[in-house]
């Protein structure tokens, strides 16, 4: 961000923070930001193609069905059985929901004993497609399958370079899909899913991002004229061929790629991991904003108080020592321009100390602002988000329960 719109926008967030009612450490999302966010995905993606939401990379339940409402999609991709349970209970008949991993064979029969109340005619036995990444695994869905009494949907999980499970042969991918033949009774085939977010992270050196993502499509192409010529019965046009993650999802392109169906969720919140080039485009849409406790003349540690002076001079940062609210979150400080945690103090995620420039002008009650690393975890340690449109605060949402 610009410097002088940097000021201007966190000044002014900081003072409808200092007028809110409750002054706590806060997760921030930029509606505003976000809407841009969502149409440089919707533009990049390819008519061909479904938007799936990643619901582990933004974790509120009012979140994801802003963005399924803005971004006209019903498929969500999730990696958590919580998180699918609470899903249930407020998804409709049109929800698509893809597992992102495979859930133990236990986690499984555990979400469908404990299902929750739907008013909305969700099908928890049709809308969920179950990732399975071996001929094992799909065993014991077909057995829980047999023990719920319940046809279920297997998608199954296929190793297109990222080395992190799947399918990486067509020959056990062939058995794989003959097993799902032979119980079709019980399981139904639903698709395939390949991540790729190697293509973009290797080192250039070791591999080009063109190279890479030429072996990923191929290899995803082989699997999908495996099914089509060996598996005609179990081919329909209905089938999910996901892949892609915020990194790659604008690599893949009608001609260029076998998906039909892409994920992503990050690149919406950009948070400081996916300061890529490939989501240049791309804005910071969340921060952290917690409130400055203590402010002192001087930086003082314990135990090296007779180097107060020295530290001052040393850096003219050391000459004001803060203490806020929280802290040692996955996370960068951001605002204002130049604050940091102090090295010598240590860390505490109960009141962090922090020097700032002299040019920050931070007193107590002012807030200080973070850009996390990463959503899916850090987003997790506040109770709530507090939307801001046009730079006001709007009613807080839920951060979806742990557990
Ligand atoms: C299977 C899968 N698909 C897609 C994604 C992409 O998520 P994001 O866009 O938040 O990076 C992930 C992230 O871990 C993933 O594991």
């Amino acid at each position: 961000m610009h410097n002088d719109k940097k000021t201007t926008y966190f000044q002014q967030l900081n003072q409808a923070l200092k007028n809110h009612e409750r002054t706590i450490p806060s997760l921030l999302i930029d509606l505003d930001q976000l809407d841009k966010n969502i149409s440089v995905l919707k533009a990049s993606i390819s008519s061909s193609m479904a938007f799936r939401i990643v619901v582990k990379s933004l974790p509120s339940l009012e979140l994801v069905h802003y963005i399924m409402e803005k971004a006209s999609t019903n498929k969500l991709m999730v990696f958590h059985q919580p998180f699918l349970t609470h899903l249930t209970a407020s998804c409709d008949d049109k929800a698509d929901v893809l597992m992102g991993k495979p859930m133990p064979i236990k986690t499984a029969y555990y979400y469908y004993k404990n299902l929750p109340k739907n008013e909305l005619n969700f099908n928890p036995y049709q809308q969920i497609q179950w990732l399975v990444d071996t001929t094992e695994r799909i065993q014991q869905y077909i057995d829980l399958a047999k023990k719920i009494g319940q046809q279920l949907r297997l998608n199954l999980e296929i190793d297109v370079g990222l080395h992190r499970g799947g399918f990486s042969n067509l020959a056990p991918l062939a058995k794989a899909l003959a097993l799902i033949q032979a119980n079709s009774k019980h399981v139904s085939f639903s698709g395939l899913m390949g991540y790729d977010p190697h293509v973009v992270k290797l080192p250039k050196l070791i591999r080009s991002e063109q190279k890479a993502f030429q072996l990923s499509v191929n290899f995803y192409q082989q699997c999908k004229d495996l099914i089509q010529q060996e598996f005609p019965n179990l081919w329909q046009d209905t089938l999910t061929f996901n892949g892609a993650g915020s990194p790659t999802i604008s690599l893949h392109k009608e001609g260029n790629s076998p998906l039909n169906d892409v994920s992503a969720g990050s690149c919406l919140v950009k948070p400081t991991d996916f300061d890529i080039p490939t989501l240049a485009r791309y804005a910071p849409a969340c921060y952290i904003a917690t409130p400055v406790l203590k402010k002192f003349s001087g930086t003082t540690i314990p135990t090296m108080e007779g180097m107060k002076r020295m530290l001052n001079q040393i850096n003219k940062s050391n000459r004001q020592s803060y203490f806020i609210y929280g802290g040692f979150w996955k996370a960068d400080y951001y605002y204002p321009t130049g604050t940091k945690a102090n090295g010598l103090f240590g860390n505490s995620t109960n009141q962090t100390m922090l020097n700032a420039p002299p040019t920050a002008n931070l007193e107590v009650d002012d807030f200080v602002f973070l850009r996390p690393h990463q959503s899916e975890f850090v987003f997790l340690h506040f109770g709530c988000i507090l939307p801001i449109r046009d730079g006001e605060l709007l009613s807080a949402w839920q951060l979806l329960r742990n557990y």
